[in-house]
């Protein structure tokens, strides 16, 4: 079920916008001292509140509705009472939610008060990465395109990206068909078609890609201690544009 039906996106619309307002009201406890395992019950709270069902809660194990990671933490980060927030910290948080069985998947980041101008810059390339990758998604484009695209962007400006996780199909479940990795690769090319639905996620680190994954066995960081930047939208692929869905 690559394409989605108008009902089926109306879902994912839905919690997508919904996703995307708990994000931008969580800052105010993003605070020096604050814990990530707090962060995590905070953000649970709103999405329930709010009718949305954390997905990542049970996913494969995962015990979690959020992933929180903190400056070299890639992706996955598992949250914790001993990870604790400090001033300068640049913040990932990766959060699935559904409506009516249909997910969104989201991924946001912040800075705890003032971070240094590599944060920012790395931030702001992710970012950049993740908006003409979403231009990319049209019918007619192949995934290929959306990959290329980020792997441009990013190595032009001397950052790599990470190879050992990839953006997905979403709907019914968090990871469809197809995958969408942020590199060009030789083989599993797809063709974009109205209706699909994707969560482009660029994942990208300041020195080398090689990844680290902590005894918790899910916290990915990097290898090498440097940055790593990670932001992520859910979209859907339409003719005059992709619709961003994890938007207000
Ligand atoms: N948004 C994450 C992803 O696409 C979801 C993590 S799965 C979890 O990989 F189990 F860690 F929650
Ligand atoms: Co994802």
């Amino acid at each position: 079920m690559l394409v989605k039906s108008k009902n089926m996106i109306e879902k994912m619309r839905f919690a997508g916008k919904l996703l995307a307002q708990v994000m931008a009201e969580v800052d105010y406890c993003l605070k020096p001292g604050a814990d990530t395992l707090e962060i995590d019950g905070i953000i649970e709270n709103k999405m329930c509140a709010l009718g949305l069902k954390p997905e990542c809660k049970g996913y494969a194990g995962y015990r979690h509705a959020t992933c929180i990671s903190v400056n070299d933490g890639i992706i996955h980060g598992v949250p914790s009472k001993d990870v604790i927030l400090n001033s300068g910290d640049f913040v990932k948080i990766d959060v699935v939610g559904s409506i009516k069985g249909y997910c969104a998947d989201i991924t946001r980041y912040f800075f705890i008060e003032n971070v240094s101008s590599d944060v920012k810059k790395i931030a702001n390339a992710a970012q950049e990465a993740l908006d003409m990758a979403i231009e990319m998604a049209v019918p007619g484009n192949m995934v290929s395109d959306i990959s290329a695209s980020v792997q441009n962007c990013i190595e032009s400006k001397g950052y790599s990206v990470i190879r050992d996780f990839a953006g997905h199909g979403i709907g019914k479940n968090l990871h469809e068909k197809p995958d969408i990795p942020n590199y060009r690769r030789r083989s599993g090319d797809f063709v974009l078609l109205e209706g699909m639905t994707l969560a482009i996620e660029p994942m990208i680190a300041q020195g080398s890609y090689e990844v680290l994954i902590l005894d918790d066995g899910w916290t990915a960081k990097t290898a090498d201690g440097k940055l790593a930047a990670h932001v992520e939208d859910t979209i859907v692929v339409l003719k005059g544009g992709a619709e961003i869905l994890t938007r207000i």
